[in-house]
């Protein structure tokens, strides 16, 4: 199942952008925990406390604005993740950037879109079922909001051909156990 909504950005599409040279630099050649090809990753990343203290308003709606969406979305009393590094990030991919296909450590995966790119531009998030047949394939939208179980259904962003920002964030079922497997937070989304 992949659910999908429209957030409105507004003043906060410009704000993310602009915080792409706080973030941390992630390259790896090759597979890592819980990935599925070795195509490696490229990207640059604000972890979910850089984000609270960068952009607090981001993290306020991460509470609000966005777990609300993801209950009325799914039908289900999901929960923000407390492990407030990974529970919520800001992603940017520079031009000939990529994230590889991979699974992720817990369900559910959020994206949040704030830039309209065109298909030419790339950038595509992909999703993949069990035979590795691509199901689902979105190019940035401005608002857009992606709900899926990232634990189930493979998922890796397309080479990009401008700046890419995106903000992953994990909502969790009730009750679910919390512990990542070592390793994962290098490799988040
Ligand atoms: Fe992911």
């Amino acid at each position: 199942m992949i659910w999908t909504t429209t957030i409105e950005p507004e003043g906060l599409a410009d704000e993310l952008e602009a915080l792409r040279d706080e973030a941390k630099a992630v390259y790896r050649e090759g597979a890592g925990p819980g990935s599925l090809t070795d195509e490696g990753l490229d990207y640059a990343v604000l972890d979910g406390d850089r984000v609270s203290e960068l952009l607090p308003e981001l993290a306020i709606r991460y509470a609000s604005t966005f777990l609300n969406a993801a209950r009325e979305l799914t039908d289900l009393q999901l929960e923000v993740s407390p492990d407030t590094p990974s529970a919520l990030n800001i992603n940017y991919l520079d031009a000939g950037g990529r994230y590889e296909l991979h699974k992720d450590a817990q369900p559910y995966t959020a994206s949040w879109l704030v830039q309209d790119f065109k298909p030419w531009e790339g950038g595509w998030l992909t999703l993949y079922d069990d035979d590795g047949i691509a199901i689902w394939r979105q190019l940035p939208q401005r608002g857009l909001f992606v709900l899926f179980d990232g634990a189930r259904l493979a998922h890796r962003v397309e080479r990009t051909e401008r700046l890419r920002v995106s903000v992953p964030m994990v909502f969790l079922p009730s009750g679910v156990e919390v512990e990542r497997p070592d390793g994962l937070d290098e490799h988040i989304f």
